[in-house]
């Protein structure tokens, strides 16, 4: 053991006090892996969910009353290097409890922040975690409560984190877009009507006001020459952004904080569902003075300008020099052995389908439980069982043997489009509609189309009971949850 004093081992012990039998699993695991517990010390920060006010519904309008980490939204970059510790400090001012998710970073079970599973909620008023963990991946990942997610993400709980290369690429600028999705009130306060029957058993809350960084954007200066890393991040609840640019042509270099080959995006638009992450390299290849503008058109027919690209008149830049096209290292992930993969099945089933509810509603994932307050219960459905939040009694979805490879078919049942997250692991996305996929994209949430299935592949080699959900948080409230146990 090292001499440090580790702090992620004493919160894992006082989690442990409470937890009894739950945290003691992922505890003996971590003590077994010392050297992914502790690492080189890295960052440190602090982060303090309270109510504040931002302004960000943009010129004429009165500021919004959010929630934030900080004061601000979205909350702190955290930067931490890769293979080094990251150390969060949190306390909680809110009025309700709530808790810390670090989302698509593969680490230990107990830091994963999913209260009533992998801790105690961290009290409302006062309370206290710290978060330790070290960062296996580089990559862009983000933060963000697991405790009524579909309220407190989207009061502006949620932050990037970002996972620094050992090596830098050849980029003039490293640029962040968080791309949010308000459903703001006249007076550019945030709408209280969460929870809503209809959005749950529909597309999840869709709002009115897109911002990016927490602002609702005029224009994204650029110099003429540059060449930019666009990292965009959705943490809309509900929202899918399908970006093009408009006289450029961005590629994309790594999806959910992996590396991939990179690659001009499908029908030239980046399809981000919430949750999910894309790096781009984008050249500014517009003359001086130039606008362009960047356009969501993931609904058809209601197209919109998300925000301009305006280079700056008289400016010319010289990017660092690249010879092709730019390749991030790839991250230290197990690669599945297809052939040996042992194979599971989950249907998405539910919501609102030609005026009628899926079979979730009409009887089939009714064992979910009541008490789902102001969601109005079982909607969605994993095979058949929708779930709550709050109790995880029940067995999990799926168990995994522990190092091995696992081949899992998502069939999406459903007229809906579902992101489904896995936590602790990122898996590939092998195959589409039965059919192969030439590009196995690394992820930690796929996309699924109505009625569309994917087969996702990975070895479960991270120990513990993991949450397994759709990142729309209206879905994922109306019952779309479940966990997945390693073992
Ligand atoms: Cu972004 Cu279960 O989380
Ligand atoms: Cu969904």
């Amino acid at each position: 053991m090292s001499p440090d004093p580790a702090p992620d081992l004493a919160s894992r012990r006082s989690a442990m006090r409470t937890l009894g039998r739950l945290a003691a699993a992922p505890l003996a695991a971590t003590l077994a892996a010392p050297s992914r517990a502790q690492g080189k010390p890295g960052a440190a920060y602090t982060l303090r969910a309270a109510p504040a006010k931002r302004h960000i519904a943009g010129a004429g309008y009165p500021d919004t009353p959010v929630w934030a980490y900080n004061a601000t939204v979205p909350g702190p970059v955290l930067r931490v290097r890769q293979g080094e510790r990251l150390s969060v400090q949190v306390t909680n001012d809110l009025a309700e409890e709530t808790t810390v998710h670090w989302h698509g970073l593969r680490i230990p079970n107990a830091m994963d922040g999913v209260p009533h599973l992998t801790q105690p909620p961290v009290a409302a008023r006062g309370g206290r975690f710290d978060y330790a963990f070290v960062c296996p991946d580089a990559g862009t990942f983000w933060y963000h409560p697991h405790a009524r997610g579909h309220v407190q993400v989207d009061m502006g709980l949620h932050g990037a984190l970002i996972v620094e290369e050992h090596e830098p690429i050849p980029v003039s600028r490293d640029v962040l877009w968080v791309l949010d999705d308000w459903r703001l009130a006249k007076d550019a306060s945030i709408a209280g009507d969460f929870g809503a029957m209809f959005d749950t058993a529909h597309g999840g809350r869709i709002g009115n006001t897109v911002t990016i960084n927490g602002v609702v954007p005029d224009r994204f200066e650029v110099t003429s020459g540059e060449r930019i890393r666009l990292r965009l991040l959705n943490v809309a609840n509900a929202r899918v952004f399908s970006l093009a640019f408009e006289g450029h042509s961005p590629y994309v270099i790594a999806l959910d904080g992996m590396p991939c080959e990179p690659h001009a995006p499908d029908g030239g638009r980046i399809v981000l569902g919430p949750g999910m992450r894309a790096d781009v390299i984008l050249e500014a290849s517009q003359p001086p003075g130039s606008t362009q503008r960047v356009i969501d058109d993931f609904t058809r027919g209601d197209a919109y300008r998300v925000v301009t690209i305006g280079y700056r008149a008289g400016a010319v830049a010289q990017a660092p020099p690249a010879t092709r096209a730019i390749r991030l290292v790839a991250n230290p992930v197990p690669e599945p052995d297809l052939e040996r993969a042992e194979r599971h099945a989950v249907t998405l089933s539910g919501g609102m389908m030609g005026g009628m509810m899926g079979g979730a509603m009409m009887g089939r994932g009714m064992g979910g439980g009541m008490g789902r307050g102001m969601t109005g219960g079982a909607i969605w459905a994993l095979n058949g069982r929708s779930a709550s939040e709050t109790d995880h009694s029940h067995a999990p979805l799926l168990t995994l043997a522990r190092g091995r490879s696992h081949l899992i078919e998502l069939r999406n049942d459903t007229a809906w489009w579902h992101p489904i997250h896995l936590h602790g692991h990122s898996f590939r996305i092998v195959a589409r509609n039965g059919r192969a996929l030439a590009r196995r994209d690394l992820v930690d949430t796929s996309l699924l189309a109505p009625r569309e299935t994917a087969q996702i592949a990975f070895v479960a080699d991270n120990p513990g009971d993991w949450m397994f959900h759709c990142h729309v948080l209206e879905h994922q409230a109306g019952g779309m949850m479940a966990t997945v146990r390693v073992a």
